[in-house]
């Protein structure tokens, strides 16, 4: 299978993700220290228009570890942004140096436009608060690996407004028929054009503010961040501030094979006391995040 660009998870099919996952089991060993030389000559750019720790960093690893290179564009000021260069024209010239192209920028639909021009394929990293499709990518493969995608019964808790993560991985559990509990305050709800979408697939899919409320009857709970950067108004941000926070008492009320992901960065919504109980798998989960992207690395630049 040879992927094109990777936009959101709408431009996927079950079959193509379940190929992903797969192709991710395999490559998992060469993510935990082996090496291979599966894209030796192939190069990929790296374009970070906004901060990045875990995506950028196992973009690179996943890259270094099969054999093949990274360009990366470096910090904003040090490139010709400044000088007042479109992101268009930017594209055009990286897509002369590399294979493959991640593009994460503070503007929805970026990636969508960059595909526009790009002679190579853009994965996109994060577009605003948009998509992050290689994200939930890892997302599945964790609660594949760490919990069972079949019969999934999962609360996104946080800032759903705001949240990609929580955008892509909502419309990708709909291909999986999973039971989704969307838990946030009422400022920061699913946007209705994703919840139309989420029906539209025949999603099972209730809304609560209460995480209390769902905790016991949940195999997964995925935590959000709440998206400061996004707030036009610091106020409004300081009002939901806080809103969730996963703590020891609370999980007295988890069923005992519970496990808790984040995508991270976590700012309070998760208590350290629960990093060391058996609920915890947000590290794992950004570990997976090599050997999917080297999965994804494959297929985009052609490689079986
Ligand atoms: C997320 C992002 O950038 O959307 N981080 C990530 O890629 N792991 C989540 C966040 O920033 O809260």
């Amino acid at each position: 299978m040879m992927l094109e660009h990777i936009i959101s998870m709408r431009d996927f099919s079950r079959d193509e993700i379940d190929i992903i996952l797969e192709k991710a089991i395999v490559l998992e060993p060469v993510a935990r220290g082996g090496k291979s030389t599966l894209l030796s000559g192939k190069i990929l750019a790296t374009l970070f228009f906004e901060p990045s720790t875990r995506t950028r960093l196992s973009f690179d690893t996943a890259m270094k570890r099969l054999g093949g290179e990274v360009i990366d564009f470096g910090a904003l000021e040090a490139s010709s942004v400044v000088k007042g260069e479109s992101l268009a024209d930017t594209i055009r010239v990286i897509g002369g140096y590399a294979d493959a192209i991640v593009l994460r920028h503070p503007r929805e639909g970026a990636a969508r436009m960059a595909a526009e021009y790009s002679n190579v394929p853009i994965i996109n990293a994060g577009d605003g608060a948009g998509h992050h499709p290689t994200q939930t990518l890892l997302d599945l493969y964790t609660i594949m690996r760490e919990s069972s995608l079949s019969g999934l019964r999962i609360a996104l808790v946080g800032d759903l407004k705001y949240g990609r993560t929580v955008h892509s991985l909502a419309y990708a559990l709909s291909l999986y028929h999973a039971d989704m509990t969307l838990v946030s305050p009422q400022q920061l709800k699913m946007p209705d054009v994703i919840k139309k979408d989420l029906e539209k697939q025949g999603a099972n899919v209730r809304e609560t503010t209460r995480l209390d409320d769902v905790i016991g009857d949940i195999d997964v709970l995925y935590v959000t961040r709440i998206q400061r950067e996004r707030f036009p108004d610091p106020a409004e941000y300081l009002k939901v501030s806080g809103s969730y926070r996963v703590t020891e008492e609370l999980l007295k009320k988890a069923n005992e094979n519970l496990k808790i992901m984040h995508p991270l960065p976590r700012v309070d919504e998760i208590d350290h006391a629960v990093d060391r109980t058996g609920f915890a798998r947000y590290f794992e989960q950004s570990f997976y995040g090599v050997p999917v992207r080297m999965a994804v690395l494959a297929m985009a630049m052609g490689v079986e």
